[in-house]
C-alpha cells in the first residue's frame, strides 16, 4: 500500500484551499498554514479516506472532511505546544508556531484553523446530504469538550500527580483516541457503511487510538528528536502516562496486543480491509 497517494491528495486539497484565499488575507493565513504546510504523517485524513474507500470510490466527497480533520488536529498541536500547555519548541521538524509568531498569534492561528474546518464542513453540508451532516457531527463532537478537549484537560491536570488507571484510559481515549476514532467512523459514515460495520469499526478505532497514544508515549522516551521532528518533554513536564503507569516494556506489549486485536476486528468486516490493516502495522512500527 502506498500511503503517499492519500497523503498527496490531502496536501494538494489543503494547498489549493488556502491558495484560493485573497492575497490581502495573507497576514493571518500565513500563521495558520505555517504549521499545516510541511511535515505531519496525515494519519487522520488517511484513515478517513481509506475507510471511506472501502464503501465508495468517489474520493471528492471525502477530501473536504479529511482536510477539516487535519486542520483540527493541527490546531490541537499548535495549542498543545504553547508555553501554558506542554511548552515545546519543535514540531513537525520546525520551530513551533508560537516560537515564530508569538503566543497570541499562535493561539489565534489555532482558533482560525478550527473555525476554518467548521466552515469547510458546513459548506459541504449545504446540499442537505444526511450522510455529510452526520459526518460533520461526528468530527465536531470528537474535537469538542466531550472528546479531544476533555482529554487535554485531564492531561494538563494530571501533571506531577498520580491518577487511577481509569482516569489514564479516559485521558488517552479522548485526547488522541477521539480524533483517530472519528476519522475512521466519519469515513465509514460518509461512505454509507452498515450499522454492523460501524460497530466493528468503532471498536477498531478505539483500540487503534489507544495504541497510537501509547506508542507516542514510548517514542517520547525512546525516540530520536530529529526523526520525531518534535521535542520530547513528557519527563520534564512530569506527565502521567502509560509509561509512568506500566513501564516501557509493558507498554510495548500493550501496543502489540492492541494491534493484534485490531487485526482480529478487521477480519470480521466483509470488505477489503487490507489498507486499514497496513496502516495499523505502520502505526505500530513507526519511529516518528
Ligand atoms: C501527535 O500526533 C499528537 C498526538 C495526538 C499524539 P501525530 O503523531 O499524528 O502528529 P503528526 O500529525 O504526524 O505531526
Ligand atoms: C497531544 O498529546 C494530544 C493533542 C494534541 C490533542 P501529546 O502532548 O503527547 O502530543 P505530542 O507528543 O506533543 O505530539
Ligand atoms: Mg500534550
Ligand atoms: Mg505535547
Ligand atoms: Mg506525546
Amino acid at each position: 500500500m502506498d500511503l503517499n497517494i492519500y497523503k498527496d491528495k490531502i496536501e494538494q486539497w489543503v494547498r489549493n484551499y488556502f491558495n484560493n484565499k485573497p492575497i490581502e488575507n495573507k497576514f493571518y493565513i500565513e500563521p495558520m498554514t505555517y504549521s499545516l504546510k510541511v511535515g505531519g504523517k496525515r494519519i487522520r485524513p488517511i484513515l478517513m479516506m481509506i475507510t471511506y474507500n472501502m464503501y465508495s470510490k468517489n474520493m471528492d466527497s471525502v477530501l473536504p472532511f479529511a482536510a477539516a480533520m487535519e486542520m483540527i488536529h493541527t490546531y490541537s498541536l499548535i495549542h498543545d505546544d504553547l508555553p501554558c500547555m506542554d511548552d515545546d519548541d519543535l514540531r513537525r521538524g520546525k520551530p513551533t508556531n508560537h516560537k515564530v509568531y508569538g503566543e497570541a498569534i499562535a493561539t489565534l492561528a489555532g482558533d482560525g484553523l478550527l473555525n476554518e474546518a467548521m466552515i469547510i464542513m458546513f459548506n459541504e453540508c449545504l446540499d442537505g446530504d444526511i450522510k455529510k451532516i452526520a459526518t460533520g457531527c461526528i468530527i465536531s463532537k470528537a474535537a469538542g469538550a466531550e472528546g479531544m478537549i476533555k482529554g487535554q484537560i485531564i492531561d494538563i491536570g494530571s501533571e506531577g500527580k498520580k491518577i487511577s488507571e481509569a482516569e489514564l484510559l479516559e485521558m488517552h481515549k479522548n485526547k488522541t483516541g477521539a480524533l483517530i476514532k472519528a476519522s475512521i467512523l466519519s469515513g465509514a459514515t460518509l461512505g454509507g457503511a452498515s450499522q454492523e460495520h460501524i460497530k466493528l469499526l468503532n471498536e477498531f478505532g478505539e483500540k487503534l487510538g489507544l495504541a497510537f497514544q501509547v506508542k507516542d508515549d514510548i517514542l517520547d522516551i525512546e525516540g530520536n528528536q530529529e526523526t520525531l521532528g518534535k521535542t520530547q518533554s513528557d519527563l520534564d513536564n512530569e506527565k502521567t502516562n502509560f509509561i509512568t503507569m506500566y513501564g516501557l516494556e509493558k507498554c510495548k506489549d500493550i501496543c502489540t496486543k492492541l494491534t493484534e486485536e485490531c487485526y482480529e476486528l478487521l477480519k470480521q468486516i466483509d470488505r477489503d480491509t487490507e489498507e486499514l490493516a497496513a496502516i495499523t502495522k505502520f502505526l505500530l512500527e513507526r519511529q516518528y
